[in-house]
């Protein structure tokens, strides 16, 4: 895996570890945020993953000054490394969907120091400053959780905006800015619609979710596959979404 930075301001750090070539198992971007020397990592990644982030982590933080870590959801590529997190560091103190809690422990951490966020979401203090946990329930777990940055300008969407690409992909939707990639928008978006088409459940709960983050001022939106969506590729990728019909499965 490999470091790039989202964002950079001061004593202020967003990055995205992701991994280009290797297909053994379905690519994920692992998120850390970093504030006044403390850090925290989002949607961890798998156990299978794990050695290849911890090395990537430390090309960016010391791993000590991880001391938080925020699952999304329940999946195995998000949280599964927790036991194995844990045995880096026990007082880590994990952020997860309160209705996932008693789940995700079953992936090996009963003494895991865990906060359960209730459905309303709430927040997360990293090196002082504080995260939004902002609801995102149905996309695509019944309990789903994103992080916004407001200072940052990041919104961490989980599986929302994820693509699954072919090998050697970059990290971003087109340009960094985006400003000039509405064709290279259009070329990424083939390979996130049947994910989202399939993947995701509800068309209430995604109209749900574009108009609470309607309200956000998102310069970064970072899924946990694929690329990220910076400047207009994120109007691009909500005006998108609210267009798909999803809950594929069932048939109409
Ligand atoms: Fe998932
Ligand atoms: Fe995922």
């Amino acid at each position: 895996m490999r470091a790039t930075p989202v964002f950079e301001a001061g004593n202020h750090r967003w990055w995205v570890l992701y991994d280009q070539d290797e297909r053994r198992v379905i690519d994920s971007n692992v998120y850390i945020v970093e504030s006044n020397g403390e850090a925290a990592v989002l949607d961890p990644g798998g156990f299978e993953i794990f050695p290849q982030v911890l090395a990537a982590v430390a090309d960016v933080v010391p791993p000590t000054s991880v001391v938080k870590a925020f699952a999304s959801h329940q999946d195995p590529d998000i949280a599964s490394s927790l036991p194995l997190w844990n045995a880096c560091n026990d007082k880590l103190q994990w952020y997860v969907p309160s209705l996932w809690e008693g789940f995700i422990r079953h992936y090996g951490a009963l003494d895991a120091v865990m906060t359960g966020i209730p459905d309303e979401g709430g927040t997360m203090m990293v090196g002082g400053r504080k995260l939004e946990i902002i609801p995102a329930h149905y996309l695509h777990a019944s309990a789903n959780l994103h992080v916004y940055d407001p200072e940052a300008k990041v919104l961490f969407c989980g599986d929302v905006g994820a693509a699954l690409l072919p090998a050697g992909h970059g990290i971003w939707v087109g340009s960094r800015r985006g400003s000039d990639s509405a064709r290279a928008f259009e070329e990424h978006i083939q390979h996130a619609k049947y994910f989202h088409q399939r993947w995701m459940p509800s068309n209430s709960a995604k109209k749900d979710w574009i108009n609470r983050v309607r309200q956000l001022q998102i310069d970064y939106l970072c899924p946990q596959h694929g690329a990220i969506y910076a400047g207009e590729n994120v109007e691009r990728f909500l005006n998108w979404f609210d267009g798909l019909t999803v809950g594929s499965a069932i048939s109409r």
